[in-house]
């Protein structure tokens, strides 16, 4: 049954005791599903000795094993899926870096419920029934367009598929249909706010009102930076293809303080990624999730590798986890010190002289691991002032993060634009 669209849905608001005896009843009843119907689970609990009757408690879950991307590569394409494809409605795959992708199924009722979430998030997010959405996430076998099109259709909204890309034709018909939501990665964003600069679509005469920005980190700097050039609210969402696609959890565009987890659908641990043990509320590490209610595939404690911690709720009652400021997987580390690309970015947007266009380069200089930032100077810059930001940048990323490294600062257009996920790091010691 689809959530009462508009307003909250009461569990929302629910008591902690409320949410948690929900929690526990829908992960029996899952634990259940995944074992009875699916392979992969039957042999893993079976080799770690548990029964999906030993949970007695939320806390039990700890027993059960995890969950990896491996997992479900091993098992390419359909062998995770709880039900023969001639009952499910959809499938979605995402691309990784190497290998083959991850395909993930959709029952009927996990659209549907997916939708909910969807329209759960842009409630949060500041949209509302009647608003015009423009849908800039690639459509496809990624989750981000299909995702936010059914969730904006579950709101009620008007739905504007632009999908990715023909970034000037974007911004056209952003001036001519005048949508009040966008929803894109926040790297698309950028790319798409140059073009307003160039079409003369200022911030006074931009009609949108709220950004649904996410899919890959970014910062608050980045934030704030998107506000005061759009004039647009701007809250951050989070999902992965495996447990549902985007729509796991949303910021709320009141208190703006990280994501609440939709946690009557999506149950969240952090653990130590090097112990795997699980961490109390407020310790960092790495996501877990297991999924409470979805039919073709059940998800058990999947490692999501995205670090966070947990906070209490705020705006609604449900757990919030902090922004993700970087996969385990993007972590470099540079001659003993580890660096996530956002940390960068942080230093980067500080400077009114660079824009928030960058990308990491990883060398070699014999033995050792070398870093050069390439970032484009604000349109405009002259070379003094670019060699001065270069200086700058790199005594500060030295000082604050402890590595040394190269700066480019370069002219406007010189860093490759994305139409989605932003590449942000180039290893060239793979090449
Ligand atoms: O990126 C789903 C999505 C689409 C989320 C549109 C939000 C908006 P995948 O392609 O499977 O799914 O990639 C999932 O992207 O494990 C994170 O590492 C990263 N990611 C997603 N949202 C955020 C975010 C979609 N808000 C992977 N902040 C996740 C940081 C994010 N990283």
């Amino acid at each position: 049954m689809s959530e009462r669209i508009p307003g909250l849905h009461p569990i929302e608001t629910a008591s902690i005791d409320e949410i948690r005896s929900l929690q526990l009843d829908r992960l029996r009843a899952t634990l259940n599903h995944a074992y009875s119907k699916i392979r992969h689970y039957k042999e893993s609990f079976d080799a770690a000795g548990v029964h999906p009757d030993d949970l007695r408690d939320l806390s039990d879950l700890a027993k059960f094993p995890f969950l990896v991307k491996d997992d479900l590569r091993a098992n390419y394409p359909f062998g995770m899926f709880a039900y023969p494809t001639s009952e499910l409605a959809r499938i979605h795959a995402s691309s990784g870096t190497t290998g083959k992708p991850t395909v993930v199924g959709y029952t009927a009722n996990d659209v549907s419920m997916w939708a909910d979430v969807m329209a759960r998030s842009m409630y949060a997010a500041g949209a509302r029934p009647g608003m015009k959405v423009h849908i800039a996430y690639g459509y496809g076998l990624f989750t981000g367009g299909l995702g936010a099109h059914y969730g904006a259709e579950r709101l009620g909204a008007m739905v504007i598929p632009m999908s990715g890309g023909q970034t000037e034709k974007q911004v056209q018909l952003i001036a001519d249909f005048e949508p009040d939501v966008i929803m894109v990665t926040p790297s698309y964003m950028l790319a798409l706010a140059d073009e307003m600069d160039r079409q003369g679509l200022t911030k006074d005469k931009c009609s949108i009102r709220y950004g649904i920005f996410g899919a890959e980190p970014w910062t608050n700097e980045m934030r704030s930076s998107i506000e005061a050039r759009t004039g647009l609210s701007a809250v951050d969402i989070y999902g992965l293809s495996e447990v549902i696609g985007p729509g796991v959890a949303n910021e709320c565009v009141e208190t703006k303080d990280g994501l609440h987890i939709w946690e009557d659908h999506f149950y969240p641990e952090i653990i130590n990624p090097e112990t795997g043990a699980v961490l109390p509320d407020g310790e960092f590490g790495e996501l877990v999730f297991t999924s409470l209610t979805k039919e073709a595939l059940p998800i058990i404690r999947y490692r999501t590798r995205d670090l966070t911690r947990l906070m209490p709720g705020t705006a609604r009652s449900m757990r919030r986890m902090e922004k993700v400021t970087g996969r385990s997987d993007d972590m470099l580390i540079i001659r003993g010190v580890n660096v996530f690309p956002t940390q960068i970015e942080e230093l980067i947007l500080k400077d009114a002289r660079l824009a928030p266009h960058y990308q990491l380069e990883i060398g070699k200089d014999g033995s050792m691991d070398t870093l050069t930032i390439n970032v484009e100077g604000k349109p405009g810059c002259d070379d003094g002032t670019r060699a001065a930001a270069a200086k700058d940048l790199s005594h500060l990323v030295k000082s604050y993060i402890g590595v040394t490294a190269a700066v480019n600062v370069l002219n406007e257009g010189a860093v490759e634009r994305s139409f989605g996920k932003a590449k942000r790091v180039v290893d060239l010691r793979k090449s």
